[in-house]
């Protein structure tokens, strides 16, 4: 394969899908902790056409139920069209977010790997990726079931970041389109799953807009200048590139408006993958994200000992009547994967969880899980995965039964370097500087990845 450092030690792909049962745990699994936590993530079939970036992998799902304080795991890989596709031609056929696109590609110009995360809504599962539709999965054996559009009525792409209204049951998504008009497209589905509402968004140019937010009366969106531009291509240059110069902007539109009437914030241009949560407190909107000042993700794969760009717990507060915004550095750890309490997601929360960020690498490693306490001026409490002990996204499980805002556990995969051995991890999401409460061993490595999901057994 091309040397990718995403192709290197545990970013490197498994070969084989396995099954087991009754694995070893070191302290306790608690027995309220029944379900299965899954996770998404990169794992490429056949050698790379060209540069190989980590998003460009063929999505692989990580399993691991839980049930009476025992654990069994499964991956699998998720059958996507592509997937079958190279699987009979035996190689790869697309290029990945490195290379120029393929408009020529007989097979379409973007690869739908399904591969970044998850989402579970009107007993569904689907697996997500930020240019395609999803792809319906079935537990506990992770088959892949094929294509879901909520009835051939969704017509655009499926951003791997919707968001759920715990008290509604509605299902808030968007899709954007890099090249094609219109740019992006917003849809609603209501909690018994059928599609009701879906807007174009018009952009004046195609940006990457990987998530969004909901608060109990408006849709956020986040419009960054990482612009995609026909015309570089056919220059001969890279299609993608941040554009500072075009400014930030937040937009906010009625849960169930249309794309004219959103109105546009601008803001000092940065960038932003992932929210952490937004609220509404009197005439403001606040949005808390993690925020970089800006994007560039050739610089990912280059060498280096520190991240391209630090990335921060980050603040934005819309004022509706002043039509202006303020902005605000909430902490300056190295953080990312931000989430809440999935019972506030559009209402204020007290804590965000998030993975702080190895300072020391280029790569985007965890060291470790990251509570803030927004009641105590942004306070944080840390988790440390050990010496050589790197993770990703800490998954928040609430404890059945549980009225604290934060009773529940931290769930994530950990890879330990020296031993080469990966783990699953249960952290006391109450007090992070504890120890773990569990640490389940895996049968096999589990590559780094992107987003997990938790589907309590009730739900499997
Ligand atoms: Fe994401």
């Amino acid at each position: 394969m091309p040397k990718s450092p995403f192709l290197e030690g545990n970013f490197a792909p498994v070969e084989h899908e396995l099954a087991a049962d009754d694995l070893p745990v070191r302290g306790e699994l608690p027995r309220e902790l029944a379900g299965t936590f899954v996770r998404n993530g990169p794992n490429p079939q056949f050698p790379p056409l060209g540069a190989y970036h980590w998003l460009d992998g063929d999505g692989m799902l990580h399993a691991v139920r839980l049930e009476n304080g025992r654990a069994s795991y499964r991956n699998r890989a998720v059958r996507t069209r592509a997937y079958e596709l190279e699987r009979r031609r035996g190689r790869a056929l697309w290029t990945g977010v490195l290379e120029r696109p393929q408009f020529d590609n007989p097979e379409g110009a973007t690869k739908n790997t399904a591969n970044q995360a998850l989402v579970r809504h009107a007993g569904r599962l689907l697996a997500l990726h930020d240019q395609g539709e999803p792809y319906e999965i079935a537990l506990p054996e992770l088959e892949t079931l094929g294509v879901y559009s909520f009835g051939r009525r969704l017509r655009h792409p499926l951003t791997p970041h919707p968001k759920l209204d715990p008290r509604t049951g509605e299902l808030f998504a968007f899709g954007y389109s890099p090249v094609a008009k219109p740019h992006a497209q917003y849809s609603v589905i209501a909690a018994d799953g059928a599609l009701a509402h879906t807007t174009a968004i018009e952009l004046p140019i195609g940006v990457w807009m990987h998530d969004f937010a909901i608060t109990e009366r408006w849709a956020v969106f986040m419009n960054h200048p990482y612009t995609f531009d026909v015309r570089r291509f056919l220059r001969g240059e890279p299609i993608a590139r941040f554009e500072p110069e075009r400014g930030s902007h937040l937009g906010l539109m009625p849960r169930r408006g249309s794309g004219g009437d959103l109105r546009w914030f601008p803001i000092a241009p940065c960038f932003a993958y992932h929210v952490a949560n937004a609220w509404e407190e009197g005439s403001e909107v606040v949005l808390d994200v993690i925020q970089r000042a800006a994007f560039d993700l050739a610089a990912e794969v280059e060498p280096g000992n520190a991240p391209p760009h630090p990335t921060r717990l980050w603040r934005w507060r819309i004022d509706l009547q002043r039509g202006s915004v303020r902005e605000q550095e909430l902490d300056d750890q190295n953080a990312e994967l931000p989430s809440v309490n999935p019972a506030r997601v559009g209402r204020r929360a007290r804590y965000v969880f998030a993975s702080r960020m190895r300072s020391d690498v280029r790569l985007p490693l965890a060291e470790g899980l990251l509570k803030y306490d927004l009641d105590r001026g942004c306070a944080s409490q840390l988790h440390r995965f050990g010496p050589n002990r790197n993770g990703g996204e800490g998954v928040f499980v609430p404890r059945p039964g549980g009225s604290d805002e934060d009773d529940g556990w931290l769930l994530a995969f950990v890879h330990d370097e020296s031993e080469g051995r990966s783990e699953l991890l249960v952290a006391d999401a109450r007090d992070l500087t504890a120890p773990p409460i569990a640490r389940v061993l895996l049968p096999q490595r589990v590559p780094y990845g992107f987003h997990g999901l938790w589907v309590p057994e009730d739900r499997v």
